[in-house]
């Protein structure tokens, strides 16, 4: 190693600065810079060639004062490596580049040696990236190399720093947990291991470290946090990924509040590293509100406009349609469409076909305008005018009404709430890099699985019901709340959590409602079980998902853009290749034998 690192001395000079960080204040040093050749303008007696490191370009140029040093230059093409020592010179004036970082100087070369070549590059590495993104997962390593990428893992470095710094600072201790466990069910399938030593046994990849968070506070760690990897087998989508990294933290002796201020107060540290202030408290909404208001449990805040409530108005209204659906036990919804009275027919056409495919019965409109309305749906002008003025309608305004289930009529509102709100980010009426946060809390404890045909828990087993409910836990499950919490950003979930279950026979209970028997319960959860007869002291917790923040920090749509090397939507890590074949013989050591 010392050897080494002496021959590469002799060889290489050592580089006394990065490319990007120059600036007008090293007009006159000598410097020596390493990177890659990002373009090479041969303008014959002059070569031009843009630099490349982590921090950015520089400008070299070789002149034809030094004959051999040009001719090497003219030699360098797109992404060889290369070693380059010279004077920094201010540029002339008209050859400043206000559009770069470092556009106000060059380096005029005086020694150049190639580091290493590079074949030609399958795509362009620049921003905005040209390549199909299928091309840019193969060649991960050269889209790595694009500048946005390379901010983005920054960012994510710094946020993962910040992270540890205030959580250490609040008394928190960063402890590891294993990958290589047994189940726990937080609702996708598992990632199964085969056990060579015990063969047809398996191992599963942790979904997230939930009873071991849970068993540290046990074994009285007090305050547990973790940058972790979970892993998950569920359908992907732009904003899930089969292994993706978890903020995971557990506290003792603590209620709801307290996790509240405490994950408040990392918000303000990691959204301060983009330079951005955000405002405290956090907005909350019960799970009831939630869904009343916006049709989801995640819903977009920057946008206050909420679906209404219209089944009063609607009892009142001629209308048989309205009536039958309230009759049925339905419901009458609305939602305000601020200037959509100018939306065409063939575009509330659109919308009456999407609310159907989404389950909706049909799609009522109300138009306002000059004080006049025209509707889908025949009511007396003083009817539709009630109608609107429930909703705050103004003239130039739309109102749109669903008349179906309250199940239905919320999910299409909200569904179209969210397009709406992404036409006004389209069309610049909501900043999109405002930010609002939101909790989410007074989930049920349970639901109705129809895929699965029973109770499943709405967060997972562990969570505590709100002790209110206790007295129906067993003869009305579904009314049962809890004492869960989401934290939900611009329409995304980042994080969730709950305080615990902290004694035995209550998690026995639940383990029952869900439908597990005795056996099933200890042969699943028998150690926790019995961890929690050991004196568990009241706790709680919450995870964030790590890479939905940082997508989030750096305003993007995709958390594959702050993934050094993601996998695609269906679940391929197209540049090694994965998941692979195996040997027949690996197979044969684990006592697998394929049936195909
Ligand atoms: P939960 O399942 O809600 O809670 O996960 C916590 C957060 O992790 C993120 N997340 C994901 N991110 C990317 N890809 C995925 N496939 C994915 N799945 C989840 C989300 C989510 O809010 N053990 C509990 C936490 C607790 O109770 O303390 C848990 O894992 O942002």
């Amino acid at each position: 190693m010392g050897n080494n690192s002496q021959q590469n001395k002799s060889q290489s000079a050592s580089r006394t600065d990065y490319c990007g960080q120059l600036e007008a204040s090293d007009v006159g040093r000598e410097v020596v810079l390493k990177g890659w050749v990002q373009r090479v303008r041969d303008l014959g007696s002059l070569v031009f060639i843009d630099l490349r490191d982590r921090t950015g370009l520089v400008q070299l140029v070789a002149r034809n004062s030094q004959p051999e040093l040009l001719d090497e230059a003219k030699k360098l093409r797109c992404e060889y490596v290369v070693e380059a020592r010279g004077l920094v010179n201010r540029r002339e004036p008209a050859a400043i580049n206000r559009q770069m970082a470092t556009g106000e100087i060059e380096v005029e070369i005086s020694g150049l040696k190639v580091l290493n070549s590079s074949a030609v590059p399958p795509f362009v590495i620049a921003d905005p990236p040209q390549a199909a993104e299928e091309l840019r997962l193969k060649y991960r390593y050269l889209d790595l190399r694009r500048p946005s990428m390379q901010k983005n893992l920054i960012l994510r470095h710094q946020a993962a720093l910040a992270t540890r710094n205030y959580l250490n600072q609040q008394g928190f201790l960063e402890i590891e947990t294993p990958f290589l466990t047994k189940s726990t069910p937080e609702g996708a399938r598992d990632y199964l291991v085969p056990s060579r030593l015990h063969p047809g046994k398996f191992y599963a990849l942790p979904q997230s470290p939930q009873l071991f968070k849970q068993i540290l506070m046990i074994a009285g760690f007090d305050r547990y946090f973790q940058i972790v990897r979970c892993f998950r087998d569920e359908d992907l989508r732009a904003d899930r990924q089969p292994e993706f990294t978890q903020i995971d933290i557990e506290m003792s002796f603590i209620e709801r509040e307290d996790i509240y201020h405490l994950i408040e107060g990392l918000m303000e540290k990691l959204f301060a590293l983009n330079g951005e202030k955000i405002s405290r408290p956090f907005s909350r909404l019960t799970y009831a509100e939630a869904m009343d208001h916006y049709g989801t449990d995640k819903p977009d805040l920057r946008d206050s406009i909420a679906i209404e409530d219209l089944s009063e108005l609607g009892r009142n209204l001629n209308s048989e349609l309205i009536k039958s659906a309230l009759d049925s036990g339905g419901v009458l919804r609305g939602l305000l469409v601020e200037g959509g009275a100018e939306l065409s027919r063939s575009h509330l056409d659109r919308l009456q076909e999407k609310a159907k495919s989404l389950g909706a019965p049909g799609l009522i409109w109300v138009k306002r305008s000059e004080g006049s309305f025209k509707s889908s749906l025949k009511l007396a002008e003083d009817e539709l005018r009630l109608l609107t003025e429930k909703l705050q309608a103004r003239d130039g305004d739309l109102a749109l009404l669903i008349a179906s289930p309250r199940e239905t009529a919320i999910k299409v509102l909200g569904e179209l709430r969210s397009n709406f709100i992404a036409e006004k980010i389209k069309t610049g009426k909501i900043n999109k890099n405002s930010r609002a946060f939101g909790w989410i809390t007074d989930f049920p404890l349970f639901e109705w699985s129809e895929e699965e045909k029973r109770i499943v828990s709405m967060h997972h087993p562990f969570t505590s019901p709100d002790p209110t409910d206790l007295d129906h836990l067993e003869s009305e499950p579904l009314r049962v709340k809890s004492l869960a919490y989401d934290l939900v950003l611009n329409g995304y979930e980042v994080g969730g959590g709950s305080i615990r279950i902290h004694q035995p026979e209550l998690q026995s209970r639940i383990f029952k409602v869900l439908g597990l028997s005795p056996e099933q319960a200890r042969q699943k959860f028998g150690f926790f079980l019995e961890a929690l007869t050991y004196g568990a002291p009241p706790h709680g917790g919450i995870a964030l998902g790590f890479d939905r923040l940082v997508m989030l920090l750096c305003n993007l749509d995709s958390i594959r853009e702050v993934i050094p090397f993601p996998k695609t939507t269906s679940a391929l890590c197209l540049m090694t290749d994965s998941p692979s074949e195996v040997d027949e013989k690996q197979l044969a050591e684990l006592g697998i034998k394929l049936c195909k």
